[in-house]
C-alpha cells in the first residue's frame, strides 16, 4: 500500500508527524508532500520530528493571498498526484493546502482520509476560511477520522454514511505525549533559558484572520493594561511571522518590561513554556486541544469555537475579544483561586494518544477500539 501525506502548514505538521512514523512502523510505503505553505514555521516541526518531505513545492510567498496560495498549491500538485500511484492521500485539518490537497487527489480519483475530521462552527466566515476549509475537505473525503464523538455527529448531520466514520482522538496528544516523554530532562532548562523559572507568566498566541484589526487590538490594550497594574506577572507570546500579526502586536506592547515577545518557538520549546505557564490565552485551535491535557486553564481570544469539548469539560473559556471580557477573565484566573482550580482540573477531552495507531490500522483495514469518554 502507498500512502501520500500532504501538509504544509506548523500544526498540520506537528498533527501529521505522528501519523507518519506510526505508518512507517507498520510498513507501509508513505511519501511525504510538504506544500510548505509556511516555511521557517514548518521546517521546524519537520526537524524536530526528523522528517525529510519527499516532496518540498515551497509554495509561501511573502503575504501570499488566498487565491493565490490556491493557485500556487493547484500548480504544484497536480504533476505529483498524477505521477505517484497512491492507494490513499491523507489530509489534515482545515488549511488551504488541506483542501487543495483534497481537491487535487480528487481529480485523480485518489480516495482522500480526511484527519480532525467533523469540527464545525456552523459559520463559514469563522474561522475564515477554516471552516469552508473542512467542509469541503469532508465532502471530498472517503475515510474521515474525527477525533470526538461530538465531531462524528457533526459529520452523521451531514449526511456522511457511518461506516466511513472511525473516532480516533486527535493526533495532536499523540504528538504532544511523545514530545514530552522523549525531552522530559530539557523542559526545565528550556524554562531557564527564557529566564521563567519559579516566575508566575502567561503564555499567548494570536494568529486569526477573522482576529486581524480591531480584534486583535483590543485585546492587546487588555493585556497591556493587565501588565501595568500587575508588574510581577509576565506574559510570554511567540508572535505569529505573518506581517498581518506581527504589525499590531509589536507596536502595542513592546515597550513593557513584563511583555516578552518573541519569534514563534520551536515545538519543543513551545511545550516547555506550556507546562511552566499559569494560564494561556489564545485563539489558536491546537493550543486549545493541548492546554487541557497540560492542566492549563485556556482563554480563548475567538467569536467561535469547533471545540466546544474544552469549553464543556471546563478547561478552556470562550471570551471573544472585547477588552473588557479580556480584562475580567485575566483578573479572575489571577485572583479567584477556586476559578482557576476548577478549570485546572478538569478533564482532557481531546485524545489518549492512540490516534496515530488508530488511522494505521484504519487503512490496513483491521479492527480498532474507537476514542469514546
Ligand atoms: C495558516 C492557515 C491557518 C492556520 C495557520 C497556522 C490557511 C488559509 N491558513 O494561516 O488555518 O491556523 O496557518 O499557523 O491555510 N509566514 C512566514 N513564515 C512562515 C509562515 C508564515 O513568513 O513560516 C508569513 C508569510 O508572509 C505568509 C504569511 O505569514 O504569506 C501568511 O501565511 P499563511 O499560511 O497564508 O496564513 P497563516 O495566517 O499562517
Ligand atoms: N506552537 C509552536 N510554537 C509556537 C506556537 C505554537 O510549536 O511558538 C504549536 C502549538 O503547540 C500547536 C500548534 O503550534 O501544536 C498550533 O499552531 P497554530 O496556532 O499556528 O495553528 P492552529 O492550531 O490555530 O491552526
Amino acid at each position: 500500500m502507498k500512502v501520500g501525506l500532504i501538509f504544509g502548514t506548523r500544526p498540520e505538521a506537528i498533527k501529521m508527524a505522528p501519523i507518519y512514523h506510526t505508518l512507517k512502523e507498520n510498513g507501509i510505503d508513505t511519501k511525504i508532500i510538504a506544500t510548505a505553505q509556511h516555511r521557517e514555521m514548518l521546517d521546524q516541526v519537520l526537524e524536530l520530528f526528523e522528517i525529510i518531505p519527499d516532496y518540498d513545492l515551497n509554495v509561501m510567498t511573502h503575504r501570499q493571498t488566498l487565491p493565490e496560495l490556491t493557485k500556487n498549491l493547484i500548480g504544484k500538485l497536480d504533476p505529483i498526484l498524477k505521477g505517484e500511484n497512491f492507494d490513499y492521500i491523507l489530509v489534515q485539518g482545515d488549511t488551504t493546502s488541506t483542501f487543495v490537497g483534497a481537491l487535487i487527489s480528487f481529480y485523480y480519483k485518489i480516495p482522500v482520509g480526511h484527519i480532525e475530521a467533523g469540527l464545525r462552527t456552523d459559520n463559514i466566515y469563522n474561522p475564515f476560511p477554516e471552516e469552508m476549509n473542512r467542509r469541503l475537505t469532508t465532502v471530498i473525503s472517503s475515510l474521515h477520522f474525527p477525533p470526538t464523538k461530538k465531531s462524528k455527529e457533526n459529520l452523521l448531520k451531514e449526511g456522511i454514511s457511518e461506516e466511513n466514520i472511525y473516532i480516533t482522538g486527535n493526533t495532536v496528544i499523540d504528538a504532544l505525549l511523545w514530545v514530552i516523554e522523549k525531552n522530559k530532562d530539557k523542559i526545565e532548562k528550556i524554562q531557564e533559558k527564557y529566564g521563567l523559572k519559579n516566575k508566575k507568566y502567561i503564555l499567548m498566541t494570536m494568529h486569526r484572520r477573522e482576529n486581524w484589526g480591531t480584534p486583535m487590538k483590543n485585546v492587546m490594550q487588555a493585556i497591556k493594561e493587565f501588565l501595568i497594574k500587575n508588574p510581577d506577572i509576565f506574559l510570554v507570546f511567540p508572535v505569529h511571522l505573518n506581517p498581518a500579526v506581527r504589525e499590531i502586536v509589536f507596536p502595542a506592547l513592546e515597550e513593557l518590561k513584563n511583555a516578552i515577545l518573541i519569534d514563534p518557538l520551536e515545538y519543543l520549546e513551545f511545550t516547555a513554556l506550556m507546562t511552566g505557564s499559569y494560564f494561556i490565552m489564545t485563539d489558536s485551535g491546537g493550543i486549545q486541544e493541548e492546554a487541557p491535557a497540560l492542566g492549563k486553564p485556556t482563554l480563548v481570544l475567538r467569536e467561535t469555537t469547533e471545540r466546544p469539548e474544552a469549553i464543556e469539560a471546563g478547561t478552556a473559556k470562550l471570551i471573544g475579544t472585547k477588552k473588557e471580557n479580556v480584562l475580567e477573565y485575566m483578573n479572575k484566573l489571577t485572583f479567584d483561586l477556586e476559578f482557576y482550580s476548577k478549570m485546572a482540573k478538569a478533564k482532557n477531552p481531546f485524545g489518549d494518544g492512540k490516534a496515530s495507531l488508530r488511522i494505521t490500522k484504519v487503512l490496513l483495514k483491521e479492527k480498532i477500539e474507537e476514542f469514546i469518554i
